[in-house]
């Protein structure tokens, strides 16, 4: 008889976000009046920039006619789109990385929790904690992680880094050897970020000790800080232990669009196996590409008219960063992100656990965070705010929280 997939029996409870949504749907409904402000689920609020959209529309135009008409799009995407990333997410920055080597995708999550499939289950996988749920997650289901203890919240064959505010929330070199390393900077959920310097450790590490590195760069475009590395590839050997991920979600808006890649170098191996032709087959049997018309519109991101205006658009959200940042720790809050990244994570205050806190922001000023517990054990006590709201929004709900009297 058949059988279900059992690794996805051991998830416990359901994704962070279908709580969250679950329990503000539930609150709505109770208090129809109430003026919910959202800055949970780290969604943009901005429209596409004009670039884009005229972007798209070429692309739709070239769609109705024959001689322009495209159908499947080759196995790792559009040259001019591969180009267009080589050239200045890579060369720009001193980064030697081919067009050729990146692999266009629909975006990040799927990336970030297929890429573990071209490895051993004997793998053992090392995270942040708190860490973006997806990458754990996709473990389980794939049967990598071991039993998990409630008590804990943490399953016995994954490596947990905390990140807390006594390591800056850094994580530190891992006392048991991983084999694949989650590493994400700028960091979601904590907004922090590591230096050059720190990142050249874990490469000069994960060289050493046999290990891949999957970098998540989602929030790449965020970075305003001199000394924090754009790309892993900037550091010396991250061609032989690292794999890049990267979104067009965040830079660019596309959360709805759905483009992003993955970097593979040549060189970079599993033993005596090629991870690059692994990943290639991979997509070529299980994928067939994100749409012309989408890759098309992530070309715009990179001309001059694109890049001038979504430099506008992170401004923007970087605006409201520094408003929730400044304006909660006027108020007394412990707040640190917020300067290389459109997250503020803040302390929750009277020792509340982060649901608490939770509940208590929705219920009694309507505003709408994520629990920092949610992302791992380290989050307890902890909770994260997004810049990704309307102005408008951010100072509202800002103004809301520096109201309440705890
Ligand atoms: C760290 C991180 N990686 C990946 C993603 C997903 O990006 P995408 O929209 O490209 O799937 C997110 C989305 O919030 C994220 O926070």
């Amino acid at each position: 008889m058949v059988k279900a997939n059992d690794n996805y029996l051991k998830l416990p409870g359901s994704y962070l976000f279908s709580t969250i949504g679950k329990k503000v749907r539930e609150y709505s409904a109770a208090n129809p009046d109430a003026k919910i402000i959202r800055l949970g689920i780290g969604d943009v609020t901005q429209p596409l920039a004009p670039a884009i959209i005229d972007a798209l529309h070429g692309a739709v135009d070239e769609m109705a006619a024959r001689e322009t008409f495209k159908g499947y799009a080759p196995d790792l995407g559009y040259e001019f789109l591969r180009n267009a990333i080589a050239d200045n997410d890579y060369k720009a920055r001193g980064c030697d990385i081919t067009a050729d080597e990146i692999f266009v995708s629909d975006g990040a999550k799927c990336d970030c929790s297929n890429i573990q499939e071209i490895f051993s289950l004997d793998n053992k996988i090392a995270v942040c904690d708190p860490v973006y749920p997806v990458y754990v997650d996709s473990n389980v289901m794939a049967g990598r992680t071991g039993t998990y203890d409630a008590k804990t919240e943490t399953w016995s064959d994954v490596i947990y880094m905390p990140c807390t505010a006594e390591n800056n929330f850094a994580p530190e070199l891992p006392k048991e050897t991983p084999d694949l390393i989650y590493l994400c900077f700028p960091n979601n959920p904590t907004g922090s970020t590591i230096t050059k310097a720190q990142l050249q450790e874990w490469v000069d590490y994960a060289n050493k000790v046999g290990a891949i590195i999957l970098y998540d760069a989602a929030y790449e475009a965020y970075i305003s800080e001199a000394d924090v590395p754009h790309s892993i590839y900037e550091c010396e050997g991250a061609r032989t232990c690292a794999i890049e991920l990267r979104s067009f979600s965040k830079n660019a808006g596309f959360t709805g669009v759905r483009l992003g890649f993955t970097v593979i170098p040549k060189e970079l191996k599993a033993g005596d196996v090629n991870l690059h032709a692994l990943w290639a087959r991979r997509h070529g049997t299980k994928y067939n590409g994100a749409p012309y018309i989408i890759q098309k519109a992530g070309e715009a991101v990179y001309s001059e008219a694109g890049k001038a205006q979504l430099k506008q658009q992170v401004a923007y959200y970087m605006n409201n960063a520094k408003y929730i940042y400044d304006g909660l720790k006027s108020a007394g809050f412990t707040v640190s992100g917020g300067v290389n990244a459109p997250y503020i994570w803040l302390k929750a205050p009277n020792n509340m656990t982060s649901w608490e806190f939770f509940d208590y922001l929705l219920t009694n000023v309507n505003v709408v965070g994520t629990p920092g517990s949610g992302f791992g054990p380290s989050g307890e006590h902890y909770f994260r705010l997004t810049a990704f709201g309307t102005y408008e929004n951010t100072v509202e709900a800002v103004d809301r929280i520096k109201k309440i009297n705890l």
